[in-house]
């Protein structure tokens, strides 16, 4: 079944785990995410970012999608996810990820989306405060769980942009929750978005055990969610270059560090650039192994993109010859089906 947020950051909560997040950007992505879930016997929670709403309304050029393309992909993912999680025995949470703005969240709800993410993190304390509250209210009336965020990561992911981190506030965190009634609350404590997040990062922990010790005391229930938390397979990375690709300074945060960050308070874990790197290196694979696919009239169209942008690893900036399938699932011939069962 599809489940607003909520609910099951409650169970997050009282039982002292974490949950993953896992961005989609296509249709087919959503549903292989819910078999791998079935699979573990894990609820899930898929996450279509701001622009991947853009992207899956069919814009090619999804950095500058409109509201109205936000609006359309955002109905397209959810109109598939409800069918798929109707029929698997597995909770099912589909969020908006970095929601811009109100406008944002409200086409993610309207389209279907059982949560949403409202980031006013660059914005001063109050404002984002003031935001967020009227998210919260107007997704709160319908059904749907929030999160928000305050403080500033470092790294770039499309919009989401910072030269430097600023890490949370432990008590501005807590009087977030009071003031906006928010689910969840994005922290900054050492993560950063995106494949460069540098050697050895250490996690500031001590952020997050600060905010639920409050939290505790104050009775206040909320989830802290850690953003940027791709781990980087330095395996993959490789794959990637060796299949012709060219990606450098790639660095993730260790399995460890965020394993120890759970129960230090974290409770839901974001991971975006770990699937774009795996399809990167899945689709490089598929065309070496297939070299009769690269003129393919189907699906050739991805594989000179491929061969075009050696330093990119966005899903999204190969796909556009296969837009119809991202969009709505369809596989028309035997040669999309083939790239969509590596994708
Ligand atoms: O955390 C950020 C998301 O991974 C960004 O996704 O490239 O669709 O904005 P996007
Ligand atoms: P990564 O770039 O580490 O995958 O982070 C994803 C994320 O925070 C999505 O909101
Ligand atoms: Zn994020």
């Amino acid at each position: 079944p599809l489940i607003p947020l909520r609910p099951l950051l409650e169970t997050v909560d009282k039982y002292h785990f974490a949950q993953g997040a896992f961005n989609v950007n296509a249709v087919a992505q959503a549903k292989a995410a819910i078999e791998v879930h079935e699979m573990f016997r894990s609820a899930a929670i898929l996450q279509g970012a701001d622009l991947a709403n853009g992207f899956m309304g069919g814009r090619t050029d999804f950095q500058n999608a409109t509201l109205e393309d936000k609006k359309i992909g955002a109905k397209n993912i959810a109109a598939a996810v409800k069918k798929y999680a109707e029929n698997s025995p597995i909770p099912v949470v589909l969020h908006l990820d970095h929601g811009k703005n109100f406008d944002s969240c409200v086409a993610a709800i309207e389209g279907g989306y059982t949560s949403v993410m409202i980031d006013g993190s660059s914005l001063p304390f109050e404002e984002n405060v003031e935001l967020t509250r009227e998210v919260v209210k107007y997704a709160h009336e319908r059904g749907v769980s929030v999160e928000g965020e305050l403080g500033v990561l470092a790294g770039v992911e499309d919009h989401v942009f910072s030269a430097t981190s600023t890490y949370t506030n432990p008590l501005k965190a807590v009087e977030f929750f009071k003031k906006t009634g928010c689910d969840a609350l994005a922290i900054s404590y050492g993560t950063m978005h995106g494949a460069s997040k540098g050697k050895d990062v250490k996690l500031r922990k001590e952020i997050a055990i600060a905010i639920k010790e409050c939290m505790m005391h104050e009775n206040l229930f909320g989830v802290l969610v850690s953003h940027g938390s791709s781990t980087v397979p330095r395996y993959i990375v490789d794959e990637i270059n060796a299949l012709g690709g060219n990606i450098q300074n790639a660095y993730g945060i260790s399995i460890e560090e965020l394993k120890a960050a759970i129960p230090c308070g974290i409770g839901k874990i974001n991971v975006d650039t770990d699937i774009r790197l795996a399809v990167t290196r899945n689709m490089k694979e598929y065309f070496a192994q297939n070299p009769e696919k690269r003129n393919s009239p189907s699906i050739g169209g991805v594989y000179k993109l491929l061969e075009e942008k050696k330093d990119q690893f966005d899903p999204r900036a190969f796909l556009p010859p296969i837009m119809d399938t991202v969009m709505y699932g369809i596989v028309p011939d035997e040669d999309r089906a083939e790239l969509v069962s590596v994708i």
